[in-house]
């Protein structure tokens, strides 16, 4: 079976299931309230700095320096994950890695790009103090960001000092921000085109300095940069100042998405003059900084994630009591956000709605049919789904139809049951970048496949799916996309 059978084919990537309309599913666990901080304090004091908190597959997971470790956690609802298991990402157990990027690991974040999960981190050789800090790689050996992984690289960077590496895609390119200088102040944030998610492309332009009284709080500092893409902008939210001075901060830089993010003079005048989130000692939070943002409820919702301390002057090096906190922004109508004040801690805030995910169950019945209530499954461990087997004919499997609600982007999920064989399966698309999974593997049975976005509109759609082999299908998932 070739892309010669799936060039042919005039491809239209539809989900199509008996042309019954469905509504986003019952029965997903949700939250109405949540409090601050999302993750406290662990029981043996341990703090959750530089938070990188992302959505997938209808779960809430987050990354964060965590003593030595990279770590994540993952749970359904924002107040899970306080009481959520932490899981090791890297070094694997038992794995020692070589000195020189043995201590200090800081600031994770995992990325979805193309198939495969990217962890960027920082890292030092033990024992140097804190001037050699280098941006490191690994890459998923599978689809999911619970690994496991693999060391990809080191990303070679002029700075002799570079941390907080984060990545972010526009207009077809892939692009790493990080922090880095001779030593560890003065730091400025730099930016550099990536030819692949472990390889820099030409050479890094600095992008921002710190320039201002804020920037300059103990040591001038500007670090951990995030991107927030919105109305035609590019926000590069930074931090700025010692992240163990009361005074951390977040400053913004923004230029248009469109413009040419590798010519220095686009950044010119890029800075907003004052800090865009910062100490409310009247509410109690001191040195909100270094997080990350996501949307949900198909992108009518955003949430900035960050780090701050409830007393002063209690950050990194200085006491370690940075907890990680979440609430709710809104943009200003020129594409930049609107953050507002830090929220006190321990009140109700409004939690995230649920994204009306569509799911479907795939019946061993003669047809594929939504079951009565299109519910969501979550957890991997539901071995004892029935899964509707498709036997292919001319690699063709039978066409699967049900009707789209909603004009939209979605992410598309299946759920397969792993079979004796190994195999394969190819998503057609409008857009003819097929999307091609390994399957079943034998030690897997259950096997999630991320199968990427595509549009589709209201009414009847239909899914090709092409395969070499049988193949059984237990859930279809489809999650909308931010606007
Ligand atoms: O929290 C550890 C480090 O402290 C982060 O990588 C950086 O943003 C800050 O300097």
């Amino acid at each position: 079976m070739g892309s010669r059978l799936i060039g042919a084919v005039s491809a239209i990537a539809y989900i199509v299931l008996t042309g019954l309309l469905l509504t986003a599913p019952a029965g997903a666990q949700t939250q109405s309230s949540f409090r601050n901080p999302v993750l406290p304090l662990d029981a043996s004091g341990n703090d959750s700095p530089d938070p990188w908190l992302f959505r997938h597959d209808g779960r809430y997971w987050i990354n964060y320096t965590s003593d030595g470790q990279l770590v994540y956690r993952s749970a359904r609802v924002l107040d899970g994950l306080a009481d959520a298991r932490e899981h090791r990402i890297w070094p694997p157990e038992g794995q020692t890695e070589p000195v020189e990027r043995s201590a200090e690991l800081w600031a994770p974040e995992t990325h979805r790009i193309g198939n495969r999960w990217y962890v960027y981190y920082t890292a030092t050789t033990a024992g140097t103090g804190i001037y050699s800090h280098r941006i490191y790689v690994l890459e998923s050996k599978s689809d999911s960001p619970a690994g496991p992984y693999r060391f990809k690289a080191e990303l070679s960077l002029p700075q002799p000092y570079a941390i907080d590496g984060t990545v972010f895609e526009l207009k077809g390119k892939l692009y790493l921000a990080y922090s880095g200088g001779p030593l560890f102040t003065p730091a400025s944030i730099y930016l550099a085109e990536l030819s692949n998610p472990w390889t820099v492309k030409g050479l890094p332009i600095e992008v921002s300095t710190p320039e201002y009284d804020w920037e300059k709080q103990s040591f001038a500092i500007n670090e951990g940069p995030e991107a927030l893409i919105h109305g035609g902008r590019l926000n590069l939210i930074f931090s700025a100042s010692w992240c163990g001075s009361g005074l951390y901060a977040l400053g913004r830089l923004t230029v248009p998405a469109g413009a040419d993010l590798i010519d220095p003079a686009t950044w010119a005048d890029s800075k907003f003059p004052d800090p865009v989130f910062e100490t409310d000692a009247a509410r109690g939070v001191y040195g909100p900084g270094h997080g990350s943002f996501f949307s949900t409820n198909g992108g009518k919702e955003w949430w900035n994630v960050y780090h701050a301390t409830d007393q002063a002057g209690k950050g990194c090096f200085t006491g370690g009591l940075r907890t990680t906190r979440v609430q709710r922004f809104t943009w200003n109508w020129d594409g930049t956000p609107r953050f507002g004040r830090p929220a006190s801690l321990g009140n109700d805030l409004v939690a995230p709605k649920p994204d009306r995910t569509i799911a479907i169950q795939a019946e061993l019945k003669r047809s594929f049919r939504p079951s009565a209530r299109a519910s969501r499954i979550e957890d991997s461990r539901f071995f004892g789904y029935a899964g509707m087997t498709l036997k292919p004919k001319g690699g063709k499997l039978p066409a699967m139809k049900f009707g789209i609600l909603r004009k939209g982007r979605y992410r598309l999920y299946l759920r397969v049951l792993g079979g004796p064989q190994a195999g394969w399966l190819k998503l057609v698309r409008p857009d003819a970048r097929n999307v091609f999974r390994k399957l079943a593997r034998p030690r897997e049975r259950v096997v999630n496949l991320d199968l990427g976005t595509i549009n589709l509109n209201r009414g009847r759609r239909f899914l090709r799916l092409r395969s070499g082999q049988p193949v059984t299908l237990d859930q279809i998932r489809l999650q909308p996309e931010r606007k």
